[in-house]
């Protein structure tokens, strides 16, 4: 048996597009090769992405990218690998069913005000889509689920990545996932704190409901919310396009 076994894990960046996800994905990947762990990275946002080639933005295919981003997760972490997926992953049910199949399951939700990724929009899509030029935007018209058992939740309106990171490395150690002596190498050499993380000062904990029908986001206020998306997008207007993961 491989030696590894047992010790792989998928550590699952959820968030709305320009949460942070892709930023935390590289930082935490890096940090765990430099510390001697495999590990790697796939993201949902990857420009010629072999993952979510062909899919487009209903939910049965956001859903479809998220079931192939779990089956490849499981198979690494049966090897040993530190798997970072970045996925927009905006449907709940299909997370936890990732969650259920691969079990060693880090959900980390990234998480920040809709006015801090619109004035972010590092690709101009809130924008298209406030006005109307681009459907299917999760948080705009398209649902984001946040989730409900997250074990960490990163607001990246008010944590820097790196304090962010910190508060995760803590979390898999408290989950046993990453031993001490790998905290102290993937922190620069701290120590981890015993009894579990304490909750940062900063980071309110995680609104999502228990339960319920899909949450819809609402757009910041003072944009005019966008219409319901017709079926087949009207003309002029463009479905949000590689936003599948
Ligand atoms: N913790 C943070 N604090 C401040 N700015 C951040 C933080 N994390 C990310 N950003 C900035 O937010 C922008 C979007 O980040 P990033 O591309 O990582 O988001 P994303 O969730 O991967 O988005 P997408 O779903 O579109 O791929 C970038 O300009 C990045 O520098
Ligand atoms: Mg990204």
């Amino acid at each position: 048996m491989d030696q590894q076994h047992g010790t792989g894990f998928v550590i699952w960046l959820t968030g709305m597009a320009g949460a942070g996800k892709s930023t935390l994905a590289h930082q935490l990947s890096k940090r765990f090769v430099a510390a001697g762990r495999p590990a790697e990275v796939m993201d949902g946002d990857a420009p010629n992405e072999l993952f979510t080639r062909g899919l487009g933005v209903t939910k049965e295919d956001r859903d479809t990218a998220v079931r192939r981003f779990g089956t490849i997760s499981r198979m690494l972490v049966r090897h040993g690998a530190v798997v970072v997926v970045a996925s927009l992953s905006p449907f709940r049910e299909a997370r936890d069913a990732v969650r259920r199949e691969v079990r060693r399951f880090v959900e980390v939700f990234v998480d920040a005000p809709m006015d801090t990724l619109i004035a972010r929009d590092t690709e101009g899509m809130y924008r298209r889509a406030l006005a109307h030029e681009l459907t299917n935007v999760a948080g705009i018209d398209d649902p984001y689920e946040p989730p409900v058992h997250a074990e960490l939740v990163v607001r990246t309106d008010q944590e820097k990545p790196d304090a962010a990171l910190g508060r995760l490395f803590q979390k898999l150690v408290d989950m046993k996932y990453v031993t001490p002596a790998e905290f102290a190498l993937l922190t620069g050499g701290l120590r981890p704190r015993k009894g579990g993380a304490k909750p940062p000062k900063t980071v309110p904990p995680p609104k999502a409901k228990a339960a319920g029908p899909v949450k819809v986001v609402a757009p910041a206020k003072a944009a005019k919310p966008a219409k319901k998306p017709a079926a087949a997008p009207a003309k002029g207007k463009q479905a949000a396009k590689g936003r599948r993961g």
